[in-house]
């Protein structure tokens, strides 16, 4: 294996350890002595540099993926594209790959499976306004820290195919489970290929398992054109009915079938989140039990159903206390400042009217009395309110 450990890249990037090592490249910890911070270095592997192929690939899509930033994408600082070595510099992630944590775990719940969903879809919808398709989505491009925040890596540098599979190296084969059917024909692929391979994703987090195994790669890509996976709720009883179908439409064989945009996936994930009973009017959706059949009704997106046998387990609770807590924190300032406001203007009433005659002064205090009053209620009243709040 290639060894950079203990030299310095182009004057700037003292090489540390082996992070890991892909199929096209080993990934490095670095320190940059110039912008004085760690990094990630992947160097593309000795044996690929005379490949031309890979070597086009390595420079043209890395230019791409520099112009994207987002939190839940691994940011790319700068590339190299010299004879004899082409690197990457990008941000340092701190944390484990999402596939060592399926690994880790077994399968993952719900709450913290949506919350990885949505990150990442958020990030391909940052791409793909872009004009970037990632096209090798997977657990391994994942990164996970131990926040719970994701951030995705590899953005389009990859670009798999069918005929790519047959001479990848064992860890590149990882890559032929999640891709599309048309990746896994040779076909040209767009935005709704990653749509697939998060599908993907999402039934590996929710079962602890693939959709489609075989030692051989050949065999997983023909199922991915061929084959139809065991339904997730097959696997695991516990996965709430919407979240299986938002899976299913995700991995659907023709990619016209599927979510056409990040956008539109990451909308349903948010309904489902808000309501985890609910059944999405999808027509390739058919219950196993007849009496629940849920009938396609045009121009409907969703609809609350009755109980299903996600209730009876540990439902997630996902009320959103933090966005709660701004908006409270904002109405209370509001109140307080009207109420402040109000308490200026009074005095300065009052102060018109101190030269005034007798009996109009005498208003003006019988008024300002009253005023303290209605200030003194309000002002119990947001005070209460923060009370009742904060505990
Ligand atoms: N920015 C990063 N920060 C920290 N660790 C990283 C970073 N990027 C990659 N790694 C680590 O390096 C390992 C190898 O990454 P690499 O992208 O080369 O391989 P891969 O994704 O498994 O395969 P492929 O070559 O198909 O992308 C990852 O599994 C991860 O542990
Ligand atoms: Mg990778």
């Amino acid at each position: 294996m290639d060894n950079y450990t203990g030299k310095r890249l182009d004057g700037r990037y003292e090489i540390q350890e082996v992070i890991g090592v892909g199929g096209m490249a080993v990934v490095y910890k670095a320190y940059d002595n110039i912008d004085d911070r760690t990094v990630a270095v992947k160097i593309l592997k000795e044996e690929y540099l005379a490949n031309e192929e890979f070597r086009r690939r390595f420079k043209n899509e890395s230019k791409a993926i520099a112009v994207l930033s987002h939190p839940n994408i691994v940011k790319v600082f700068n590339v190299s594209y010299g004879d004899r070595l082409q690197y990457i510099v990008m941000e340092y992630v701190e944390g484990i790959t999402l596939k060592e944590y399926i690994e880790q775990q077994g399968k993952l719940g719900i709450k913290e499976t949506v919350h990885f969903t949505m990150q990442i879809l958020r990030a391909l919808q940052h791409a793909h306004d872009k004009g970037i398709v990632h096209r090798d989505i997977k657990p391994q491009n994942i990164m996970l820290l131990s926040n719970g925040n994701i951030k995705v890596t590899d953005f389009g540098i990859a670009r798999f195919s069918y005929s790519d599979t047959k001479t990848m190296t064992d860890s590149a084969i990882g890559s032929v489970h999640y891709i599309s059917p048309e990746q896994a024909r040779g076909d040209t692929t767009d935005d709704r290929a990653d749509i697939y391979s998060v599908g993907v994703v999402l039934y590996e987090m929710l079962t602890g398992q693939l959709p489609f195994q075989s030692d051989n790669s050949v065999s997983v890509a023909l199922m991915q054109l061929q084959s139809d996976p065991k339904r997730p709720r097959e696997l695991n009883s516990s996965i709430p009915v919407g979240l299986e179908q938002i899976v299913m439409h995700a991995m659907q064989k023709n990619a016209k079938d599927r979510y056409l945009t990040a956008a539109e996936m990451l909308l349903d994930i948010e309904e489902f989140k808000r309501n985890p009973t609910i059944r999405f009017q999808r027509d390739y959706f058919v219950d196993n039990d007849p009496t629940k059949f849920v009938p396609k009704k045009p121009n409907v997106n969703t609809i609350p159903t009755q109980q299903t046998s996600y209730q009876n387990t540990n439902q997630p609770d996902y009320s959103d206390f933090e966005e709660e807590e701004e908006r409270s924190g904002k109405v209370d300032l509001l109140q307080l400042v009207l109420v402040s406001d109000c308490l200026f203007l009074r005095c300065l009433f009052l102060y018109f009217f101190i030269s005034s005659p007798m009996y109009s002064s005498l208003i003006c205090l019988l008024y300002l009395i009253s005023s303290v009053k209605i200030m003194k209620q309000k002002l119990q009243a947001v005070i209460t309110k923060k009370i009742l709040y904060l505990s």
